[in-house]
């Protein structure tokens, strides 16, 4: 079994290009089946969530042509009944959910499994369900499969009890083409949500307001495969320059758009590290010591879960009492655990605030990556801690990251992949 072998202390010096968001290419890759010609989407990242979506769509009928990170997604030859043929892909991933609006948009029917991904507790797709409703879908969930059908769907007003990406793009994707207007309140504003409308719209969707609460869909009768380029990737972007604290260095991070990092930059700074901003590039100089802060996990533009697992490394380090309020998910501190290991002091209390009394120093132990993001927490950890850390687990981090052990190696660090006979 393939693990990552660290021997940290070094701190990361260089530049690192970042690619595509896996979370706006999962809303986005879903969304080309709807059109009747092929479509040609650039930056795409090379990650194991997008190979499985390739698949999926390559078992129903979709010709899909891979060259580096781009993706020509040709949609004639899908044919509803080949959706047997991918049951296994969609238990085994939380996006698969966007099958369930996309076939629903373009056959009027749906019958798949429920959809797996990280285990971040009670994960409800009651909206998603109450938002197809909405549309006129009559949906079933039985036997671990959500059964949806339609005659028509017909725009409609809905409203989102919480703020929730998946449901967002999902009922974009269902209504794209439904008769009439649909609007959304209470939607997501994650850069994600904006580039699944902002793809729709280049295939001939009237999709207005993405990025705000309100969003408003006008039904278009068809589309039109585009050429699009997926929205760069601020979570691991986030990473590294978490990681660049971290380890006290100096990085480049490439290829994003700052202003999606608003949250993560203000943070760091308040840390004490430095952190200076280009057109589509930011530089992050970690300054030791790092500061306690507090950070509250909130939808966008609040500080993203998907990098409280990150700035948990960080706080373990920083003088001083950190706290983390996880407000998305219910149980997004299995990591915690892991860090321990390594001599962190840690305590979770009410299951969604941990305390980190900070000041630890980390020692390389034997570590595994409990889900995707709490792997990259693993990595970070690795690199800073004192001797050899192993990270196991890397079936979760191949999920979103592209080509982590390449990436930090080429910024100075100590590791490498390395197969155990277990
Ligand atoms: C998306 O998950 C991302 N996944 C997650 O990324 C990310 O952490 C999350 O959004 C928040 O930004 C993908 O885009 C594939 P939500 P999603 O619906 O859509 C509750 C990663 O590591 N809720 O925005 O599943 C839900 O329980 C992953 O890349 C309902 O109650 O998240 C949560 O408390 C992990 N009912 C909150 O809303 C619903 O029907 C927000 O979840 C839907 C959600």
């Amino acid at each position: 079994m393939e693990k990552i072998v660290i021997n940290g202390g070094k701190p990361l010096k260089g530049e690192v290009f970042v690619t595509g968001a896996k979370n706006a290419a999962l809303g986005i890759i879903p969304a080309a089946i709807l059109a009747e010609t092929p479509s040609e989407i650039e930056n795409v990242p090379d990650i194991q969530d997008i190979k499985n979506y390739i698949t999926m769509l390559r078992k129903i009928g979709a010709t899909v042509e891979q060259d580096g990170n781009t993706l020509r997604i040709d949609p004639s030859g899908i044919h509803y009944d080949n959706i047997v043929n991918i049951e296994e892909e969609s238990r085994k991933m939380r996006a698969s959910y966007y099958m369930y609006g996309a076939l629903l948009s373009k056959y009027r029917r749906v019958m798949l499994p429920l959809p797996g991904g990280c285990d971040l507790g009670a994960r409800p797709i009651d909206m998603h369900i109450k938002a197809f409703e909405a549309l006129g879908a009559k949906v079933e969930i039985k036997n671990g499969y959500l059964n949806a059908n339609a005659e028509k769907l017909t725009g409609a007003d809905i409203y989102f009890d919480i703020t929730s990406v998946g449901a967002t793009i999902n009922t974009m994707l269902a209504a794209v083409m439904a008769e009439g207007t649909t609007v959304l309140e209470n939607a997501a504003k994650e850069p994600h949500v904006v580039d699944a409308a902002n793809f729709m719209n280049y295939m001939g969707a009237r999709i207005n307001g993405a990025g705000t609460d309100t969003i408003k869909i006008r039904g278009v009768k068809e589309l039109f495969g585009c050429n699009y380029s997926v929205v760069p990737d601020q979570i691991r972007a986030g990473t590294y320059m978490m990681a660049a604290v971290a380890t006290g260095g100096d990085i480049l991070i490439k290829g994003i758009i700052p202003e999606h990092l608003e949250s993560v930059t203000a943070k760091l700074i308040e840390m004490g590290s430095k952190v200076i901003e280009y057109d589509d590039a930011i530089r992050v100089i970690g300054m030791k010591p790092i500061k306690a802060v507090n950070v509250r996990t909130m939808p966008h533009p609040g500080f993203p879960t998907d990098l409280q697992q990150p700035m948990g490394v960080l706080m373990c380090l920083a003088k001083g009492t950190s706290m983390i309020t996880e407000n998305i998910f219910e149980s997004r501190f299995k990591y915690v655990n892991e860090l321990t290991k390594m001599g962190a002091r840690v305590t979770v209390t009410n299951g969604n605030v941990a305390i980190f009394h900070g000041g630890d120093k980390l020692m390389g132990a034997r570590i595994n990556a409990t889900d995707l993001r709490a792997g990259a927490a693993m990595v970070i950890a690795g690199l800073v801690a004192e001797g050899e850390t192993i990270v196991g687990g890397l079936e979760h981090i191949d999920r979103g990251y592209e080509d982590i052990v390449g990436k930090y190696a080429s910024l100075g660090a100590d590791i490498k992949k390395v197969n155990f006979e277990e």
